[in-house]
């Protein structure tokens, strides 16, 4: 339902929830953020911000007590205390429970097991110990992925194990699971949204491309450079992710090109995503738009329609510098035409942070990596 006076409330205020709050404000809907830091990059442009803790149960209650509608830019927050609030008659979206899902990656892969969604072969171990013994006992062989099953993110919580060597200096602590290492061609991420009326609509392919050291994005293609027949796939099997775990708002689902053509769904975030930046420039619905249609009770915004190519490059602290933050080369780049420069904010830059990003739209995917060239090499992050 359309409201004006509806309260919404995201728990957390970093750059995803900065561009949510840009584009509640065109419709002049009230947002309230719930972050820990002060000046955090949605502090800037929310209407309202709480310092608190939204991993806290009793933050994110309080929190929650005085909003119609809550929703997230960050998967790891306190579930209890959104279940609590939903039963006190509170709109969460998405549903804590399929948060707790997805929170976990254990209990994820073991959902795409169940649903016979593509997924790598897996399997889970209450500890690294238990790893270690399945390798001794000659049940996982070299190479293979570790992954731990909660609290990961921007590949930390990811270790690819080549040798025995590898146990004991790559390692990871805790409750994991081993995946077996897939032959990627290329990595794909399709973004989905559902609303509570059931209605689908899912965004163009987008081809993400690694940065080597930092294990981030570095930069990402819209459309991805794979046929239409792969594209449709990937994007049918994204429907049916979100279909399945019925889950209202966005979802972000990361897959795998193997080498032999197959597609496996790597994993799922319930929420405005990296992969769809580039949507604010390219696209006639942006990814923050359809989220809030979404959780909205709105029809779904037309996704599928891009109207022009894109390429997107996080601006990464560049290695060396700490400190407060400079901007480098801006004005050359913006001389650019369709050189699209998004700040987050934040004070304070460090190796590899992800401070802004640079939209690219143009003609053609090639036109759009010419030009990204010419910003890579000009603007930089660096500290006064
Ligand atoms: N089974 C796998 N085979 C090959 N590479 C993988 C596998 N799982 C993860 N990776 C690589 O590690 C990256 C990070 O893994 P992911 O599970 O997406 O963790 P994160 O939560 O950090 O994004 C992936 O984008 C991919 O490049
Ligand atoms: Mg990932």
């Amino acid at each position: 339902m359309f409201s004006t006076t509806k309260k919404i409330g995201i728990l957390g205020g970093g750059q995803l929830g900065k561009m949510l709050c840009l584009a509640a404000a065109n419709w002049d809907f009230k947002t309230y953020i719930l972050d820990p830091t002060e000046g955090c990059p949605a502090s800037q442009v929310c209407t309202s911000h709480t310092l608190g803790d939204f991993n806290n149960y009793d933050d994110v209650l309080a929190f929650g007590r005085d909003k119609d509608l809550l929703t997230i830019e960050i998967e790891h927050v306190n579930t209890d205390a959104l279940r609590e609030l939903k039963k006190q008659g509170k709109t969460i979206h998405p549903d804590p429970d399929i948060l707790d899902i997805i929170k976990d990656k254990g209990l994820q892969k073991e959902f795409y097991q169940k649903h016979d969604i593509p997924t790598a072969r897996f399997e889970l171990f209450k500890d690294e110990k238990a790893l270690v013994k399945a390798v001794d006992e000659g049940k996982w062989k070299f190479p293979f992925v570790q992954k731990t099953r909660t609290a990961g993110y921007d590949g930390k919580g990811v270790a690819v194990l080549r040798s025995k060597e590898d146990l004991n200096t790559k390692l990871l602590k805790g409750a994991c699971l081993a995946e077996a290492l897939a032959d990627i061609q290329v990595e794909i991420a399709v973004i989905a949204a559902k609303n509570p009326a059931g209605d689908v609509a899912v965004f163009p392919s987008v081809e993400m491309d690694f940065h080597p050291e930092a294990n981030l994005v570095e930069f990402l293609l819209c459309p991805a450079r794979i046929s239409n027949l792969v594209a449709a796939e990937a994007e049918a099997l994204a429907e049916r992710v979100i279909r399945q775990l019925d889950l209202c708002g966005l979802l972000a689902v990361e897959l795998f090109l193997t080498k032999s053509g197959d597609l496996l769904v790597n994993e799922s975030a319930p929420r405005p995503h990296n992969s769809g930046h580039h949507t604010i420039d390219s696209a006639i619905t942006s990814q923050y738009e359809q989220h809030l249609r979404a959780i909205n009770d709105l029809p779904l915004g037309a996704g599928t329609q891009q109207v022009a190519a894109a390429l997107m490059l996080n601006l990464l602290g560049e290695d060396g510098y700490k400190g407060p933050v400079r901007y480098e080369g801006v004005e050359e780049c913006l001389s650019l035409e369709g050189v699209h420069i998004h700040l987050y904010g934040k004070a304070q830059t460090s190796p590899f942070r992800k401070m802004g990003h640079v939209s690219i739209t143009a003609d053609s995917v090639e036109a759009a990596i010419e030009k990204a060239d010419f910003v890579k090499k000009h603007l930089k992050v660096l500290s006064k």
